[in-house]
């Protein structure tokens, strides 16, 4: 296992370049089981949650092929298996997500259910649902999901649970619905931009989709899709993790390749926290004199301030003169960075779903333990930002979502490196 050890205090200076999203490679790479042709996904980040996906085709005895330095992933689903087994799903939750393409192609398919979650409970009932109302007989039986078929239906689908519209449960629906039978309208869809993209990389193989982008997607079903292209659009989480370093830092970075209009609600909020966001031709220029104010955030789902930015907010907030509230609608548990960051000096309590921060004039230096993705993100952050060395291990769960931040953050001219445990 390896660590990384941060001598914080450095204000980031520079630019810095985006990867291809995560979050929308992995559903792409997904739906190329829709069709026994061969397509091309670009601008895949090379990380372990893409490595892992890989690794479940390969499995279902798709011919994958993974370019890493060329961030290329080529895909040929001949004949795929219908079976993806708990070894393989449980390293990856967003492996749920292959159901809704297995199905479609199959219409036989049993996939894992993925288990426990560090950042609260992570149900698939909308999924089931979303299925279901297609025709399918899904039951849970032995720690797997089977779903089965004779042909699916389209129908009226409505996508919205308890916390809002559910992203990987709209983007099952919508694989499955692209080769039903008729026409599906998919209401109260996430409306996400990688949902977005995933719909452009559909109608790309042949899908017949209206109201992209929005919650009301129109789905006529086709018998069958082709091969395609695509280049995945920026993660524009990574783009928010480095705006927020720069705020935190008290820095001035350029962020190239970044899509701003993606970012809007994290721009909003930076600059009610008194920090400058200037959007020059395609390029979002980060500055801040160190000088934050506190603010209130609420996260909520697409176009609202995102869940996946909530502990990089926090770790903003932490060393904000004043008191913060932070509020997750999305992910009401997702809190595990705050007793690290506690050990740092910060000053937070929770009440129910909200964080309530108030802010400290230093964090000081200490070994954390990263729990999750997001919230090894928010360590390294605060790490940043503290006198003194911080240690943040564990740090395979930064690896899953981030390319190279240790790299990336010390061209920035943080004093950052990643030893052995
Ligand atoms: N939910 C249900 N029932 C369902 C599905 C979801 O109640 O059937 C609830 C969840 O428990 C949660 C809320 O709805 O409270 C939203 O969950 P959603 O289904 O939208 O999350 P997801 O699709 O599983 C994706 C991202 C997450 C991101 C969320 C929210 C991928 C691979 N994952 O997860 O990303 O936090 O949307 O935006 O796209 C990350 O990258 O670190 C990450 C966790």
């Amino acid at each position: 296992m390896e660590k990384i050890i941060i001598s914080g205090g450095n204000p980031l200076r520079g630019t810095v370049q985006i990867s291809g999203s995560k979050n929308a490679a992995l559903p792409i790479i997904a739906a190329t089981l829709l069709t026994s042709e061969p397509c091309v996904i670009r601008g895949v980040p090379n990380l372990s949650d893409i490595q892992f996906m890989c690794d479940i085709l390969r499995w279902l005895s798709v011919k994958v092929e993974h370019h890493k330095t060329e961030g290329v992933v080529e895909v040929r689903a001949g004949h795929p298996l219908g079976v993806a087994p708990y070894e393989l799903v449980r390293k990856m939750r967003a492996s749920v997500c292959l159901l809704g393409p297995l199905l479609a192609r199959l219409h036989n398919c049993k996939v894992s259910l993925p288990g426990g979650c560090v950042i609260g409970d992570r149900p698939i009932d909308q999924h089931i649902k979303g299925l279901k109302r297609l025709g399918a007989d899904v039951v849970v039986e032995n720690g797997y999901v089977h779903a089965r078929c004779n042909e699916l239906i389209g129908n009226d689908v409505f996508m919205g649970g308890r916390f809002g519209s559910t992203v990987l449960g709209t983007a099952n629906v919508l694989m499955a619905a692209v080769l039903a039978t008729g026409t599906t309208w998919i209401e109260g869809a996430a409306c996400e931009p990688e949902i977005e993209d995933l719909v452009n990389f559909l109608i790309k193989m042949g899908a017949k989709i209206k109201g992209i982008g929005g919650h009301m997607l129109e789905v006529e079903g086709v018998t069958e899709l082709h091969g395609a292209e695509h280049t995945v659009i920026p993660d524009r989480i990574e783009a928010g993790t480095f705006m927020a370093a720069a705020a935190i830092t008290g820095g001035d970075v350029e962020i190239h390749g970044a899509r701003a209009e993606h970012l809007s609600a994290v721009r909003d909020k930076l600059e009610e926290c008194g920090v400058t966001v200037e959007r020059n031709n395609g390029t979002i220029r980060v500055r801040s004199n160190g000088d934050l104010k506190p603010v209130d955030v609420i996260t909520m789902p697409y176009p609202g301030f995102p869940t996946d930015m909530q502990a990089q907010m926090s770790a903003m907030m932490t060393v904000t003169p004043g008191i913060s509230v932070i509020t997750e609608k999305v992910f009401p548990n997702r809190f595990m960075h705050i007793s690290e960051m506690a050990r740092l000096g910060a000053d937070v309590s929770l009440e129910g779903a909200s964080a309530i921060v108030k802010g400290v004039k230093r964090l000081s230096g200490a070994p954390v333990m990263a729990s999750d993705l997001r919230a090894s993100a928010g360590l390294v952050l605060a790490g940043l930002a503290a006198d003194g060395e911080t240690e943040v291990n564990r740090i395979y769960h930064v690896d899953r979502g981030y390319e190279r931040i240790d790299q990336k953050l010390r061209l920035l001219g943080a004093k950052i490196e990643r030893v052995a445990e």
